[in-house]
C-alpha cells in the first residue's frame, strides 16, 4: 500500500481511529444524525439501481453500506486509511454480496480508471496532503458523466460541537465562536481543511471537476451516548493533542473533567447533540 498522508495515516490507525471504530463521534447504538447526513448524500449523488459506487474515507462503512442497499444490482467499494476502522466495517458487511472493502489512501489509490459511475463521501474528503491530487485521483475514477457528493464541515465559527470543547479546554467562554477559534494555539484542524467555500470551488475546479454545487446544510453532530463518551471522543482527537500537550498546568484528568461538564448540557434522550453546519457539495465528472 503506498500511502501519502501519512500523517493522517498514523492519526487514523491509532488513538482517533480506535475511538471511531468502537463508535465513538456518532455512535452507532441509537438513530444518530450521521444517518440523516448519509441519506441527504446519497439522495445528492442519487444512488441506485446498478451503481457502481467508491466511498471515500468510508470508516465504519455506514455511508458504504448504506450505498450497497441503494444499488442493489450495483455494487459499493469502501476506501479508508485506517485498518482498525476498516475491521469494524467488514464485521458490519458480513454477508453482503455488493459490498468490499479495501485499505489505500485515496489521494494514491490505484482505483480503477473509469470504474465508478458515482463516488461519494461523508466526512472523509478533508484529511488529504494534497486536495487537488486526491479528487484528481477520484476523478479518473469516474466513467465520463459519473458524479460526485460529499459532506464536510463549514468554517469552525459554526460548529458548536468543535468550539464548545475547544473553549472548554481552553478555560474560556464558548461566545463568540470567532475569539475561541482564534484562541485556539494551533494552525486550523484538518477537519476544516475545505470549509472555506471558495476554496471546495477552487480544488475540484483544478482536479477538472464541473458542475460544481455548493449547499449549505445543518444537521447536529451526535457525539456519543453521554457527555462521558463525548468528552472520550473529543479527548482523541488532533485539537485536544495540541491543546493538552502544549499547556504544561492541563492535565488529561483535567481536560476530561472540563469537556464532561461542557458537553453535560447537551445531553439528552439521542445522546449527545451539538449544533453543526455542514457544506453539501455536488460535481461530474
Ligand atoms: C471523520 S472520519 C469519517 C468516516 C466515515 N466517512 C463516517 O462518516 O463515519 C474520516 C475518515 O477519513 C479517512 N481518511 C483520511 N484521509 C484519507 C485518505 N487520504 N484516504 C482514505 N481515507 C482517508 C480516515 O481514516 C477516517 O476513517
Amino acid at each position: 500500500m503506498t500511502v501519502h498522508n501519512t500523517e493522517q495515516f498514523e492519526a487514523w490507525n491509532g488513538d482517533e481511529g480506535q475511538v471511531w471504530a468502537a463508535g465513538g463521534p456518532g455512535g452507532r447504538d441509537v438513530e444518530d444524525p450521521d444517518a440523516e447526513l448519509t441519506r441527504r448524500l446519497l439522495d445528492a449523488a442519487l444512488v441506485g439501481g446498478r451503481d457502481r459506487v467508491l466511498d471515500i474515507g468510508c470508516g465504519t462503512g455506514d455511508t458504504t453500506l448504506m450505498a450497497a442497499s441503494r444499488a442493489p444490482e450495483g455494487h459499493a467499494l469502501g476506501l479508508d486509511l485506517s485498518g482498525p476502522m476498516l475491521d469494524e466495517a467488514r464485521k458490519a458487511a458480513s454477508g453482503r454480496g455488493n459490498v468490499t472493502f479495501e485499505q489505500g489512501d485515496a489521494q494514491v489509490h490505484p482505483l480503477p480508471d473509469g470504474g465508478f459511475d458515482v463516488a461519494v463521501s461523508r466526512h472523509g474528503v478533508m484529511f488529504f496532503a494534497d486536495p487537488v491530487a486526491a479528487f484528481a485521483n477520484v476523478r479518473r475514477a469516474l466513467r465520463p458523466g459519473g458524479r460526485l457528493a460529499f459532506i464536510c464541515p463549514q468554517p469552525p465559527e459554526f460548529c458548536a460541537w468543535y468550539v464548545v470543547p475547544v473553549a472548554a479546554l481552553l478555560g474560556m467562554p464558548p461566545e463568540p465562536p470567532e475569539g475561541v477559534v482564534a484562541a485556539y494555539p494551533g494552525p486550523a484542524p484538518a477537519m476544516f481543511s475545505l470549509s472555506e467555500r471558495d476554496r471546495v470551488g477552487d480544488v475540484l475546479g483544478r482536479a477538472g471537476l464541473t458542475q460544481v454545487s455548493i449547499e449549505a446544510i445543518h444537521v447536529p453532530h451526535r457525539f456519543g451516548a453521554t457527555a462521558a463518551d463525548a468528552a472520550d471522543a473529543f479527548l482523541a482527537s488532533g485539537p485536544t493533542r495540541y491543546i493538552v500537550e502544549r499547556d504544561d498546568t492541563l492535565t488529561w484528568d483535567e481536560a476530561r473533567r472540563r469537556l464532561r461538564a461542557a458537553l453535560a448540557p447537551y445531553e439528552g434522550p439521542g445522546g449527545v447533540l451539538l449544533p453543526a453546519a455542514q457544506w453539501l457539495v455536488t460535481a461530474g465528472r
